[in-house]
């Protein structure tokens, strides 16, 4: 019974997020689970490693990274509803223990001890992010990024079905194109 009270204070909260964003800060816009696990799997996350999700949303892949991947993985959200349902969601689950959700602005999070950052966001905002992440990252952090490339970066890998991004820290300066004429073996 509390289960199915929790589903509908859930279902109820979901959609009340998609419809008035100004309450609940900005709307929902999950990814795919498919595209989420071929994300983190293209970016290499072993167990134990830390996964930063800039704009957690619902928490999915914060669920996904710790359930299947053995990590520990950390929200950065800004919405506190969607805050409320990622705790809930890894709470549910039973990852209260490898699983923390952060309200807060992605851009003044400190990213020093991540491994992997994944971030589903706008170019304007990896374009605005990267300094931040170029500045805290160690060497050796993956930035895996869904949809919105960075523009000035060379990608380690990328996947065209899915539109994920990989990028190894240090970047190296360059683009998708550079990555493209580099995996042709053509000479720009
Ligand atoms: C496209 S959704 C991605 C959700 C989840 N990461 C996924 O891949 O399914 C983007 C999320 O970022 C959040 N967001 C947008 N700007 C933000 C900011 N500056 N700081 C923290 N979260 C932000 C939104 O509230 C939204 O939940």
């Amino acid at each position: 019974m509390a289960f199915i009270t929790i589903g509908l204070l859930v279902v109820v909260l979901c959609g009340l997020s998609l419809l008035l964003p100004a309450f609940f800060g900005p709307p929902l816009v999950p990814a795919n689970v498919t595209r989420i696990r071929k994300a983190l799997k293209l970016a290499q996350l072993k167990p134990d490693e830390v996964l930063y999700d800039l704009g957690a949303g619902d928490g999915r892949v914060l669920v996904i990274a710790a359930r299947e991947f053995g990590a520990r993985a950390v929200g950065v959200e800004l919405g506190p509803l969607q805050c409320l349902i990622a705790w809930l969601r890894a709470a549910l689950m039973g990852l209260g223990q490898r699983v923390q959700v952060r309200l807060g602005n992605f851009y003044n999070a400190d990213l020093k001890n991540a491994d992997v950052v994944y971030v589903y966001a706008t170019s304007r905002e990896t374009a605005r992010l990267a300094p931040r992440l170029k500045g805290q990252l160690r060497p050796g952090a993956r930035v895996v990024s869904i949809s919105a490339d960075f523009a000035t970066w060379q990608p380690a890998a990328f996947d065209e079905q899915g539109l994920i991004f990989i990028y190894q820290m240090p970047p190296q300066m360059g683009s998708l194109e550079t990555f493209l004429w580099q995996r042709s073996g053509a000479k720009p």
